[in-house]
């Protein structure tokens, strides 16, 4: 038997950059994202001799997946296990595929071999291999918050229908993985404590903005995160400078399209891609003059998904 699932990356509104000292993959400080629809990662699993992970096609030895299955193993008799994940855009570029990647297979060990686990102990396993993984086992915009540190669902997708516009600055893997760079920050940027202080700040004020869907208030706040946190890479040393001259170029694109009235903010990763959130109304226009600009490679759109969920085995919800 083969079981198929299907998660779609997040990005946050107000971001989680740094650990809580201590095992389980704690965050520092609380986070909210939003889930995307059209991106996904689609992971298959089936019973085999021996445990394998094929990535996009290629057959990878994948620390974070072995230590994922192992904290599984710890606590439920699972046997050998092929493992075939397939994500629909760049992988490791600042889109979050470790996110889509983790809370689709959690899902899918989680239904092939019948664990029953809530959507919680998902979402909790899913932090444990990576922390905004917890995120994408939700739909819609997602708390990731103490004392529990599972994801959970602020409004649903359908609540408030925002669209993203995804404008590509680079296809190449990045060069600092958000654990090593989380590691950097902490240990060397004089602005950590300060991000650590404000951040759980911004979350709490982030919450009433979702919920009364006011955009401008939440432009203002994602894109101070946002900023803050690259501040924070920035000030760390090594430098952690994921941005490229396209990046900046589409920063003020989106900068001046708000100025000129029309509802969309930026917001940026750990890598070069920019992910502009709009209003339906302003899509079109968005889409236009992110393509426009040099440097951008292409453009994807998204609206808000679902959370990580099992597919027939044609590959169906
Ligand atoms: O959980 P990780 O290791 O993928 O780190 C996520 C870090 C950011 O994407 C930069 C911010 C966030 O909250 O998603």
């Amino acid at each position: 038997m083969i079981t198929v699932t299907q998660a779609h990356p997040n990005i946050a509104l107000v971001k989680y950059w740094g650990k809580a000292p201590g095992p389980g993959n704690v965050p520092a400080t609380p986070s909210l994202s939003i889930t995307l629809d059209t991106l996904s990662t689609t992971t298959e699993v089936e019973d085999a001799a021996r445990d394998t992970f094929v990535l996009d096609g290629a057959l990878v030895a994948d620390r974070k997946v072995e230590d994922c299955l192992a904290r599984l193993r710890k606590r439920w008799d699972i046997p050998p296990l092929a493992i075939r994940s397939a994500n629909n855009f760049p992988t490791a570029a600042g889109l979050a595929s470790s996110a889509s990647g983790f809370a689709a297979l959690i899902t899918a060990v989680d239904a092939h071999c019948a664990l029953n686990m809530t959507a919680e102990e998902r979402s909790d396993h899913a932090r444990q291999a990576s922390g905004s993984a917890a995120r994408s086992v939700f739909g819609g915009f997602v708390a990731l918050q103490g004392p529990h540190w599972h994801g959970e669902t602020v409004l649903d997708a359908h609540e408030w229908p925002l669209r993203v516009v995804i404008a590509i600055a680079e296809t190449e893997r990045k060069a600092v993985s958000s654990s090593e760079g989380m590691r950097r920050s902490a240990d060397t940027s004089p602005y950590y404590p300060a991000w650590i202080d404000t951040t759980r700040n911004d979350f709490v004020a982030a919450l009433p903005l979702v919920r009364a869907r006011d955009f401008a208030g939440l432009a203002e706040l994602s894109e101070s995160s946002c900023l803050k946190m690259h501040g924070l890479m920035l000030s760390s040393r090594p430098g952690l400078l994921y941005w490229n001259a396209a990046t900046m170029t589409c920063m003020h694109r989106i900068r001046r399209m708000r100025l000129d009235g029309l509802p969309v903010f930026f917001t940026i990763d750990a890598g070069p891609q920019v992910k502009a959130v709009c209003l339906p109304e302003a899509e079109q226009t968005v889409v236009e003059a992110l393509s426009s600009l040099e440097g951008v490679q292409r453009v994807l759109t998204a609206g808000i998904g679902q959370g990580a969920r099992l597919l027939d085995s044609g590959g169906k919800p």
